[in-house]
Parts: C-alpha cells; structure tokens; sequence
C-alpha cells in the first residue's frame, strides 16, 4: 500500500517540523489539495508550495487539482516540481488533451472521479494514464465522513483495470482511517490518501502512519 499524504490540515506554524515526521514516517507521497473556490466549496493552496515541500522532504509530489480549467494551470504545477497531477473528469469536456499535456510536460498524469460520477466511460481513457483517483468524500474539505457506497465504485475499476491490462494505479481519497483503509484496499485500491488520520492522530503524525499500515 503506497501511502500519499494530504498536508492540507498540516499545522503551517509548524509545517517544517510536520515535514520532517511526515518523512520520517516513511510516507510515500505527499499529496496537495488544490481548490479554488469554483470547482469545490473551498480555497487552498497552489503551485508555490510545491518547491517548499520538495526541498523539505524529498518525496514524490502527487497533486490533485480540484479546479476548474485544469488546462490553464498544469503547466505551472509541472514547472513548480510536481511528479503527478490528476484532474477531475468533470467538467472536462476536452481531458484527452489535458492528460497528453501533463505527460508531454514530464509528469505522470491522473483521473479523479467525484462520488457522483459513473466510472462507466473511463475505460477508454485508461491507455493514456497511470493512475484513476475515487473520491471516497466529495471533494473540498478534510475530516469528513468515508461513503461506504465506494466500495462497488472500486471494485469496478479495478476490474476494468485488469481487462485492459494497463498499468493504471487506483487511488482512493476521503475519510481513510484505520477502521477505512482494509476495506479499499481489499477493494482493490494501491493508494491511499489520508490527512485526518495522520495529522489529526491524538498521539501524533508517525502514530498516525503506523496506525493505518497495521490496519491494512
Ligand atoms: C478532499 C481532499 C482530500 C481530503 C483528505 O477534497 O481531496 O485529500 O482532504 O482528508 P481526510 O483524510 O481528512 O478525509
Ligand atoms: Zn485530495
């Protein structure tokens, strides 16, 4: 299980110290939340944390673009040090493009579906990319709750994902913790994302990390 970390409820007094247990814990990835307020309820963070982060710790930058016009921006987060960046199917009428774009600028490219989006017509994007992101919340905030109905969803593209025979990683993001994590990973999911479990663990982040790989 690859473990990507959301730094979105990282404390940012602090983010240094945050960094350096997060490396220690020997997460895998470091994912970033970016939202701006259209395409999700909430604003965070862009492509000026990326080098930050990278010189911090090192690890692989997984960059998950909750934006509208994704188009626009992949090249600045490419540029900023990104290693993946995945951009939601909707609202995307021309993602083909998008994703031959991030691949194009050196970077490995990912889908993102919202809980409300049928992974029916994925199948014919799957060649083009390394990784399908299930969103196990809707998009936009940390902390909440794991919608069990995802379980199916994973199943599903797992299957699909074997019949095609490309290498596509599935990701989940959303309420993963330790009672969450067994059941998406039975599922068939490679990678999980967690922020609350992590940051928000009473006895702190490598207890966090620790917690979720012995519950896997
Ligand atoms: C939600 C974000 C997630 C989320 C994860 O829009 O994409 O990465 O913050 O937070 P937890 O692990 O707290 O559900
Ligand atoms: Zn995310």
């Amino acid at each position: 299980m690859i473990i990507s970390s959301s730094i979105i409820n990282a404390n940012f007094l602090n983010l240094s110290q945050d960094l350096n247990e997060i490396k220690k814990a020997n997460v895998d990835w470091l994912h970033v939340d970016v939202m701006d307020g259209g395409f999700v309820p909430n604003i965070t963070l862009g492509p000026f944390i990326l080098p930050f982060l990278k010189k911090q710790t090192g690890l692989p930058l997984d960059i998950h673009l909750m934006i509208n016009n994704p188009e626009k921006h992949v090249k600045s987060f490419a540029d900023a040090g990104a290693n993946r960046i995945s951009i939601h199917v909707e609202n995307n009428p021309n993602i083909l493009r998008t994703i031959q774009e991030i691949r194009e600028l050196g970077v490995s490219p990912g889908i993102v579906l919202n809980p409300g989006t049928s992974p029916g017509t994925i199948d014919s994007l799957l060649p083009f990319i390394d990784l399908v992101l299930i969103m196990t919340v809707n998009p936009g905030f940390s902390g909440q709750k794991f919608i069990p109905e995802m379980i199916d969803k994973i199943r599903f593209v797992k299957n699909l994902i074997t019949k095609s025979n490309d290498h596509v990683l599935i990701q989940v993001d959303g309420g993963i913790n330790s009672k969450t994590v067994k059941h998406v990973t039975d599922a068939g999911a490679d990678v999980i994302v967690a922020a609350t479990a992590i940051f928000g663990h009473p006895n702190g982040i490598s207890a966090g990390v620790n917690e979720l790989r012995q519950s896997n």
